[in-house]
């Protein structure tokens, strides 16, 4: 089985009801906890790098580890760049082997985000790879820039069609209240379920995307806080919420705070109850098996997608 691009996997996600696990990968440990989990729950996945993780791990030793993950497991695999800033990085990836890349113009103006979307979707699509386009402001930090709270804006639906029209994007990223990091949420957790609805009657079968959807797993920020660190008051997106979307447009759910914070975890509580150790092997191995084990409840519990490769 050779990458694949979204393309499939986002059809048969949205006529099934439920959506695909768009994964950050930084390392091996990483790659090989989420793959080993659809492996043994035979589900479609996403692999995505950001720009912060190709500068830390650099590209080629990215893309030959989900090679080796490929060959290892058989599994339909996109890779996909998370959150490219300008075109040069997006023609990097397409280049560099990537199936699929995000073009985030969701930073600028209207026109602007059209025109720069629309030169990155003219060159991929020209080479077999597929693009995510956004539409409205995530609150919280994408990469180096921090989207401050008040400047959020929730997705237009007036205008979508527009925007998918004269990009010719495969996929759409929108805001409807989800926000990266592990503080989503000040209060009660809410969702504008009713501009997801809105935005589907006008883009009827497209797929919609969903940043900033980490659950910030509680158990984890425990076992954090108990283990010296110091998280109060995380906060994500309840697993119902997800699920909830995930039946409706939703056909990508990004999550990467959830395995930081599985690493987290498992290597603070190692070094707990080991103090002595210091072969990276010895801690590593759990914080990796942490990961596989949360990802397997995404993919079945959350998600909806195990089987479905
Ligand atoms: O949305 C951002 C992702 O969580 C990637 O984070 O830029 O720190 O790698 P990063
Ligand atoms: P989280 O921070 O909620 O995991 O979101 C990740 C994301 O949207 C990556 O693009
Ligand atoms: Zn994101």
């Amino acid at each position: 089985m050779p990458l694949v691009t979204s393309k499939e996997m986002f059809k048969k996600a949205y006529e099934g009801g439920y959506a695909i696990g768009a994964f950050n990968v930084n390392n091996m440990e990483i790659i090989q906890g989420i793959t080993e989990a659809a492996k043994e729950e035979n589900a479609p996945l996403i692999l995505q790098v950001s720009a912060g993780a190709r500068k830390y791990a650099k590209h080629v030793y990215l893309m030959k580890l989900i090679e080796a993950a490929i060959e290892d497991t058989g599994l339909p695999i996109c890779v996909h760049l998370d959150h490219g800033e300008d075109f040069e990085i997006c023609k990097a990836c397409i280049d560099g082997g990537f199936t699929s890349v995000m073009i985030d113009g969701s930073k600028h103006p209207f026109e602007e985000n059209i025109r720069l979307t629309k030169q990155v979707v003219d060159y991929a699509h020209e080479r077999g790879v597929v693009v995510e386009g956004e539409l409205g402001r995530l609150a919280g930090i994408e990469d180096a820039i921090n989207v401050s709270e008040k400047d959020a804006a929730f997705t237009d639906p007036d205008q979508v069609q527009e925007f998918v029209e004269r990009t010719g994007v495969d996929s759409l990223a929108i805001a409807i209240g989800t926000s990266h990091g592990a503080y989503k949420f000040k209060g009660e957790p809410q969702l504008r379920f009713d501009i997801l609805e809105e935005i589907q009657k006008r883009l009827p079968g497209f797929p919609i995307v969903l940043h900033g959807a980490s659950s910030v797993i509680p158990e984890f920020v425990d076992t954090i806080n108990k283990y010296g660190g110091q998280m109060p008051g995380a906060k994500g997106v309840p697993e119902e919420m997800l699920r909830k979307a995930a039946s409706m447009a939703v056909c990508k759910i990004n999550i990467d705070s959830d395995l930081r914070l599985a690493m987290t975890a498992s290597i603070r509580e190692y070094f707990a109850l080991h103090p002595d150790h210091f072969d990276p092997r010895q801690y590593l191995k759990p914080a990796r098996e942490n990961i596989k084990k949360i990802v397997k409840h995404k993919l079945i519990n959350v998600l909806g997608c195990a089987g479905k490769a």
